[in-house]
């Protein structure tokens, strides 16, 4: 008998292929779900499904990428640009993402991005069937594949299907806002387990589904015609020994020496993410300037490294909130500047591994407040690089993180206030206490790192077959 396979699929490959000088270049993703999952598809016969970030047309171009990645237990799935706008720019990024985030004021409904959706899901699924033999494991990840599962399961009916959502799923008010709210629901109970970060997403998946499809649950379990589907919450973790080792490296320590020289006298708030209106940046930029106003004995005393990564760049609401933030940058340094200290250093673009350990071991205090968020993986990684102990964590209480950091200053992301006491509490907290509380956050995530969450889920998907399996005997 063949051996069994597993088949991770997701949106983007853990690589991505760019064209330069005529040349391809294959970049590996340093991101924590690439790092947790290597272990996994780079084993046996596994591999990793998805789209490689890039155009291609040449058939022989194609062959050269596909037998490049079959190397690294990886292939594509290749999509052309109407596929890239229509599915990932459209229906994920400008239906799906704002509506899951509750900013439903941004979310189109345009049944062209709807039928894009279906059709790129379908060339995922074609894919799929291309490797996966009758009873393979095939764990799918996130909002851009919520069809897949069913897609899959029609054409494999007894093979192992989980899937994880690695973004908030809203309350049933919101998502039955949704159009294909029901399409939505039958994609992902394709699946055998289905998994959440937090358990409030988890509850609120249950509520639709037993509101809009009528299927009821038994501590989280749904009973679907002659199948079982588990649904559970899993709270992701991070590679905790890679943040605390980095903290240590030769590379990070002579980039930490200069960030130390550059910014000496002051106390250094990071803030650092994706570009994205779900981050509540500006919020954040409202609450340095009322902080300085309010206490203006930390001008020229304290400064923002407010790190924004480029994403999305092609969709509008994101080049709308790039201006927004360039505007009050500039507004705030140029209200508060002196010619010896900056308030705010603004990076658009993103820093390599190095640069964001030394930054996390060298700032004070990190500012993490999402509006709204399924996980937030920042703040993990600064706990993690503190090997000292020391620095304080400020935290939105609308991460799903916050569940697990309750020893984090919670705020309200909304409540600017708020954040300008927690910045002021955070930068007048005893030593002491930053050791008590960083300590017990060190201790959780020590032991519930990324490879324990890709260890968990496998596990939990092994046991709902079994279930099942019984159910079928019976
Ligand atoms: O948080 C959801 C997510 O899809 C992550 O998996 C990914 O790292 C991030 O958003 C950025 O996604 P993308 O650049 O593919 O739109």
């Amino acid at each position: 008998m063949p051996e069994k396979k597993i088949i991770i699929v997701s949106n983007r490959l853990p690589v991505t292929i760019q064209r330069e000088d005529g040349n391809l270049t294959f970049k590996p993703s340093a991101g924590g779900l690439a790092t947790g999952l290597s272990s996994v598809y780079r084993q046996g016969n596994n591999l990793w499904i998805g789209w490689p970030g890039l155009y291609s047309q040449q058939e022989a171009e194609k062959d050269l990428i596909t037998q490049n990645l079959r190397n690294d237990h990886m292939a594509p799935v290749f999509l052309t640009e109407e596929d890239v706008h229509e599915f990932y720019e459209g229906f994920s990024n400008k239906t799906l993402w704002p509506l899951f985030h509750y900013f439903t004021e941004y979310a189109q409904y345009q049944q062209v991005l709807w039928e894009a959706y279906e059709r790129v899901n379908r060339k995922f699924c074609a894919q799929v069937l291309q490797y996966a033999g009758p009873d393979d494991v095939i764990w799918v990840h996130d909002y851009q594949l919520l069809l897949l599962p069913s897609m899959i399961r029609e054409k494999l009916p007894n093979a192992t299907i989980g899937f994880f959502q690695h973004i908030p799923f809203p309350s049933f008010e919101i998502f039955r806002l949704l159009p294909w709210r029901k399409q939505i629901l039958e994609g992902m109970l394709g699946s055998d387990l289905i998994g959440f970060h937090t358990y409030d997403d988890m509850r609120h998946f249950l509520s639709s589904v037993s509101r809009i499809l009528g299927h009821n649950n038994t501590m989280g379990l749904v009973k679907k015609e002659n199948r079982l589907i588990q649904v559970d919450s899993f709270p992701m973790g991070i590679d905790y020994e890679k943040f605390a080792r980095g903290t240590k490296d030769p590379q990070t320590i002579e980039k930490y020496k200069r960030y130390e020289k550059l910014l000496s006298d002051q106390k250094v708030i990071i803030s650092i993410d994706r570009l994205d209106y779900s981050k509540g940046i500006k919020q954040r930029l409202k609450a340095m300037d009322i902080f300085f106003t309010r206490y203006p004995e930390y001008i020229g005393k304290v400064s923002l490294v407010l790190i924004v990564v480029p994403s999305r760049v092609k969709v509008d609401q994101y080049q709308a909130l790039k201006e927004e933030i360039d505007t009050m940058v500039g507004w705030l340094n140029g209200k508060y500047s002196r010619m010896d200290w900056t308030p705010i250093h603004y990076f658009y673009r993103s820093f390599s591994f190095h640069g964001l350990s030394a930054l996390y071991s060298s700032a004070e205090v990190a500012l993490i407040t999402p509006l709204r968020d399924g996980m937030n993986l920042v703040c993990k990684e600064f706990i993690a690089s503190k090997l000292d102990k020391k620095g304080v964590l400020i935290l939105s209480e609308m991460a799903g993180s916050a569940k697990e950091l309750s020893e984090a200053i919670l705020v309200n992301p909304n409540d600017i206030q708020q954040i300008v006491d927690a910045m002021y509490q955070a930068l007048t907290m005893p030593e002491e206490e930053q050791i008590a509380r960083n300590e017990e956050m060190q201790n959780k995530l020590k032991r519930y790192n990324i490879h324990r969450w890709v260890e968990m889920f496998m596990e939990q998907l092994e046991i709902v077959k079994q279930k099942q399996t019984e159910l079928e005997l019976r």
